[in-house]
């Protein structure tokens, strides 16, 4: 469904005539006196001064935000809009040219009393118009500089569409792959997710918010949101405070520290108060432990939903309590529009929390040098979109962040001159390799996996194509023809998995598996005996039980985005080496969910308390991933920063006293016959501490190139007051006496902290 919340034309305008006139009956019209017009003066002296010449009309529409262009997402259907005052704080731009938005930045600007300008944002969530693999496969990379890289491009091509600010990166850690926006974060570690926080925060936002080519970020979804019962989207969750502080605020504490400007709370409700109405959450731990001076924005309707939670009887008290509970600007549900002002004259809202909240809005657009430059350049989309260095980008990525699972007798990469079966409903597509949240992306931008093979190989390999069958459904028509493609073919590449609708927001489903028409495509296609490769673009971790069994190689290749052909053929035929390793579990089956690395230890070991039907294992553990080549890890050492003593794995223990810090070492040699990119996960475990401990948590990571025959030394400096700390239920850190273990892979070194 589509709804045209605002549109140009028609639009009641309730402005008063000039600016100018305005500031005159104040006193002067000379820019630099007029304290929050002179952009020399101190962005708090400018926000003070103009807080201090608005009515409370103003300052409520400051807070609130509406949608301009036609909405095409299905799951945000909001009221429409008649009257535009020029005076909202932020729009929600949909559109790719910036007309309409500087239109209507003019109106603001130039037609209002104070001429404040507006924020415009838009969910950029792994690309604009080009766009990257899905934030999940991102996180599979490990390649924090091409992620960072994808996110400039992503400012870049969004800025120049007239946006200001993006509601990205979605840092949830998700641990159910029923949950749909289980594509949209990066996966279920704290560490990983935190890493990939500040990351995409530094680079969406640059060194300073002014600058052009900067946009500002917003953290999301605050707090919780990952923890969705059972996988089912925008339902309570239940956490305790410990696992709220170890699990879902590290990845937002790391983007505050890294500077967001902004955070969305999150529909959920946590332990019976929803997140968008939580004071412990929004300002106890936002506002006043981490000293956070941006804003928050609600996420869709969720001032409104606090009635439909059960918390509030009407949009009134909703109002009170989001805005209360710290929450700044309302998206889209008009409830603060509606309510505010009379909850301020009421006494229900103090005049401090209001000037808080618009002070804290203010800040932004005046960091964002909206008040010197509101428009937006009008450039040609060729100018703009889809340049090459944007799609180089989009290539490395794609190809780093899929994950080589299985691979018999070296069946992948493809031999030279292969006859090659290539089947099923992913090898032409292109509309579903974009995946949820796609920005502007549009389908014709994507290369598929057909086109890039085809370009690839050119006449060197002969091509088979079939579609098989579909995603779903029942016809096995297409059957025939793809057993006759293998059967003609050295070797099948057998392209399943998910479309793109079926992962996203409001996209839950009851089991990870695929629909059983591409289990029965593959029983298929063994019978031919021939080897089968097989690809999976999906928006979750699978349950493979049936599939991996079948396939002699299996590669996740997520939804990739625009370069999905060249990076999937790059890496079919060896000029890339897979280096993606798994950001979340692959369960064994769906009824192995939550299944996470980081659990903490059972009361019982051995086999009690172990699933008496299926292994109590996963698939695929996080961090799993292979290459074409062998790497081999020497031993991890382990020395007390400075020293050159080292203790390794085995019965010895180095003891350090408060204070010291320590440099770990491990060497990994490319043993095979292709050069590739390794990526060393650091792990610590604290066997014995008063609050147990995972069994193991990721503190460190690094990837390298190592070409064939060389080695390359990894180094891990541990700082035990950063690294063997934890955070308890009251938010503070301790850090205890006693045994640590220093983990790569199966080796570990211990450590005693004296
Ligand atoms: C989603 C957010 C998104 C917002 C605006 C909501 O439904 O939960 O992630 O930023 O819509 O589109």
């Amino acid at each position: 469904m589509k709804l045209n919340l605002f549109i140009l034309t028609g639009l009641i305008l309730t402005l008063t005539p000039h600016t100018w006139t305005a500031i005159a009956r104040e006193g002067s019209t000379d820019k630099k006196e007029i304290i929050y017009k002179n952009p020399d003066a101190p962005i708090d002296d400018r926000v003070g001064d103009l807080l201090s010449r608005m009515t409370l009309e103003e300052k409520v529409l400051q807070l609130s935000q509406y949608v301009l262009g036609n909405n095409d997402n299905i799951n945000n259907i909001g009221e429409t809009v008649k009257k535009f005052s020029g005076k909202e704080g932020s729009l929600i731009f949909v559109g790719v040219e910036p007309q309409l938005r500087n239109a209507m930045q003019k109106e603001a600007v130039e037609n209002t009393r104070l001429g404040i300008p507006i924020l415009f944002g838009f969910d950029v969530i792994h690309g604009f118009r080009t766009v990257f693999p899905i934030p999940l496969g991102q996180a599979a990379s490990w390649n924090t500089d091409l992620v960072a890289q994808a996110c400039r491009v992503a400012a870049r091509e969004a800025i120049s569409a007239g946006i200001d600010w993006t509601f990205s990166p979605m840092v949830d850690i998700a641990r159910d792959g029923r949950w749909g926006r289980i594509a949209e974060g990066f996966g279920e570690d704290p560490y990983l997710c935190s890493t990939m926080s500040a990351v995409s925060v530094k680079a969406y936002q640059g060194d300073d918010l002014a600058d052009d080519g900067s946009i500002a970020a917003c953290l999301k979804h605050y707090v919780g949101y990952g923890a969705s019962e059972a996988g089912r989207d925008y339902v309570a969750t239940e956490i305790s405070r410990q696992t709220l502080w170890d699990t879902y605020l590290p990845s937002f504490e790391a983007g505050v520290k890294a500077g967001a400007a902004t955070l969305m709370s999150s529909f959920n409700a946590i332990s019976g108060i929803p997140a968008s109405a939580k004071h412990y959450t929004m300002t106890e731990i936002l506002k006043e432990k981490w000293a956070h001076s941006g804003f928050v924005v609600s996420d869709w309707n969720a001032v409104d939903q606090l009635v439909t939670q059960g918390m509030a009887p009407d949009r009134k008290q909703a109002t009170m309590y989001a805005f209360n509970a710290g929450l700044d600007m309302d998206m889209v549900d008009n409830c603060y529009v509606e309510n505010l002002a009379d909850l301020v004259k009421e006494g229900k809202v103090s005049e401090e929390r209001l000037d808080d909240a618009v002070r804290r809005v203010l800040r932004l657009k005046f960091r964002l040098g909206l008040f010197e430059e509101p428009y937006t350049v009008e450039k040609p989309q060729s100018e703009r979109f889809l340049l090459p260095e944007y799609k180089e980008v989009a290539e490395q990525l794609a190809q780093e962040s899929m994950v080589l699972l299985k691979n018999e007798s070296d069946v992948l990469p493809l031999k030279k001159g292969a006859r090659i079966a290539l089947i099923g409903p992913v090898v032409k597509n292109r509309f579903d390799m974009l995946g949820s949240w796609e920005g502007r992306g549009i389908e014709e931008d994507v290369i598929s996996i057909y086109d890039g093979l085809k370009a690839e190989l050119g006449d060197e390999s002969e091509i088979i194509y079939a579609m098989g069958c579909d995603f779903d459904g029942e016809d096995t028509s297409g059957f025939h023809e793809a057993t006759a493609a293998a059967e003609a073919a050295d070797i099948v590449v057998l392209c399943l998995g998910e479309k793109r609708a079926w992962s996203g927001e409001n996209a839950s489903r009851s089991t990870i598996a695929l629909p059983q028409i591409q289990e029965k495509l593959l029983e298929e296609l063994d019978k031919t005996g021939k080897p089968i490769a097989v690809l999976l673009s999906s928006g979750r971790p699978l349950d493979l039980t049936r599939i991996a069994p079948m396939a002699d190689a299996v590669m996740e290749i997520w939804q990739p985005g625009v370069m999905t052909g060249p990076a999937v053929a790059g890496i079919l035929t060896g000029r890339y080496n897979p280096s993606g390793k798994l950001a979340v579990t692959f369960p064994y089956t769906t009824g192995q969910i939550p299944i996470y690395y980081n659990q903490r230890n059972a009361a019982r070991t051995e086999r009690a308390g172990r699933y008496q039907d299926i292994q109590s294992t996963p698939m695929y553990e996080f961090g799993y991933g292979l290459s074409y080549t062998d790497f081999d890890y020497s031993p991890l050492k382990v020395c007390i920063y400075g020293s050159d003593r080292y203790t390794d794995t085995g019965d010895n223990v180095l003891t350090i006293k408060e204070g010291q810090t320590l440099t770990a070492e491990i060497t990994v040699s490319n043993t095979g016959g292709m050069d590739g990119k390794e990526t060393v996960l650091w792990y610590i475990c604290d066997p014995y501490c008063s609050i147990t401990r995972p069994v193991k948590e990721l503190r460190h990571f690094e990837k390298k190139m190592i070409r064939k025959g060389e080695s390359r030394t990894f180094t891990f400096h541990i700082d035990p007051e950063r690294d063997f700390s934890f955070i308890g239920p009251d938010g503070n850190r301790f850090l205890e006496k006693g045994d640590y273990y220093i983990m790569v892979q199966d080796q570990k070194v211990r450590i005693r902290l004296d």
